[in-house]
């Protein structure tokens, strides 16, 4: 079983047997205890949230087509549909997806697309104004999640918007203040990364169980992507979506419109998180 086939398999899992606490994995909602009312509330103050830090950072965009990249039971998908024209919400499980479609209250507009493909070519090239992800991302391994964001930067339109979350270091060596820290960080986070590998193996290919990692891209190599792309990374805020054991950030990118130059204007915040993965476990 590939790394991708790992990833489909346990989102289709966690699709059939506890769906919403998949998705914002409060440790008391374990167990098919998310009220579907609430559970979706969270993703309209979540989506007002980053519409008013939008305005506040003075970005101007066509509301027309929007993208929900790992849409879930579109949460987000159904919550941006009040903001922008249509919607697509694209995800890699498909017991996800027939949630998502029951949920859909916007008939054609809102739209839903099952990929399982390591790229976003059903997409063509700069046609979303503004495409958001939040907690996707962040489980899926560097090598496959470093290539769906250069397929995000692709599919944003000239003068569009693209919003992610990615967490970035394990607090064993981000918490470290000194290079002989780092450095025992570093030996101590490999020391345990073996010892989940295996344990996650054994769970996934042995006792055929879902798992749900969470894995870490640093703010340069974010930074490197965006640049390659000839995009402006506008605003990083540092967030705890991924949970207490990981540095977390939204970073807010925007493309140049045809022929135009964007500022260099990028600011640091802490920020007030969207609803996180507070207790992400197995
Ligand atoms: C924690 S849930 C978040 C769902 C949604 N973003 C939200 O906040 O309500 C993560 C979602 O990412 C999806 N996902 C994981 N790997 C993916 C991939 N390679 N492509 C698309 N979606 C993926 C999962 O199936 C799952 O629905």
């Amino acid at each position: 079983m590939s790394k991708f086939e790992e990833l489909r398999f346990s989102w289709n899992r966690l699709g059939e047997t506890d769906p919403y606490w998949a998705v914002l994995s409060h440790r008391q909602k374990k167990g098919n205890r998310w009220d579907p009312g609430e559970f979706f509330a969270t993703g309209r103050d979540e989506i007002d949230g980053v519409m008013r830090d939008l305005t506040a950072l003075e970005l101007d965009f066509p509301r027309r087509r929007a993208l929900d990249f790992g849409c879930g039971v579109g949460r987000l998908s159904q919550a941006l549909v009040q903001h922008f024209e249509s919607v697509d919400g694209v995800d890699v499980s498909r017991s996800m997806l027939r949630l998502a479609e029951e949920h859909n209250r916007a008939g054609d507009r809102c739209r839903y697309h099952l990929n399982e493909r390591r790229d976003l070519s059903l997409f063509d090239d700069g046609c979303f104004d503004f495409i958001y992800s939040n907690i996707t991302l962040q489980h899926i391994p560097p090598d496959l999640s470093k290539g769906y964001l250069r397929e995000l930067l692709r599919v944003t339109a000239p003068g569009g918007v693209l919003v992610f979350q990615l967490a970035e270091r394990h607090r064993f060596i981000a918490d470290a203040r000194t290079p002989l820290g780092r450095a025992l960080g570093t030996l101590r986070w490999a020391g345990w990364l073996m010892l989940r590998r295996l344990y996650l193996w054994w769970r996934v290919r042995i006792r055929r169980e879902p798992q749900m990692q969470i894995y870490g891209v640093t703010r340069g190599q974010v930074e490197g992507i965006v640049h390659q792309a000839g995009a402006t990374l506008v605003d990083v805020q540092e967030n705890d979506s991924a949970g207490p054991d990981w540095t977390s950030a939204r970073y807010c990118v925007a493309t140049p419109a045809s022929g135009a130059c964007l500022p260099k204007r990028r600011r640091m915040t802490r920020a007030a998180a969207p609803p996180s993965q507070a207790a992400v476990g197995e």
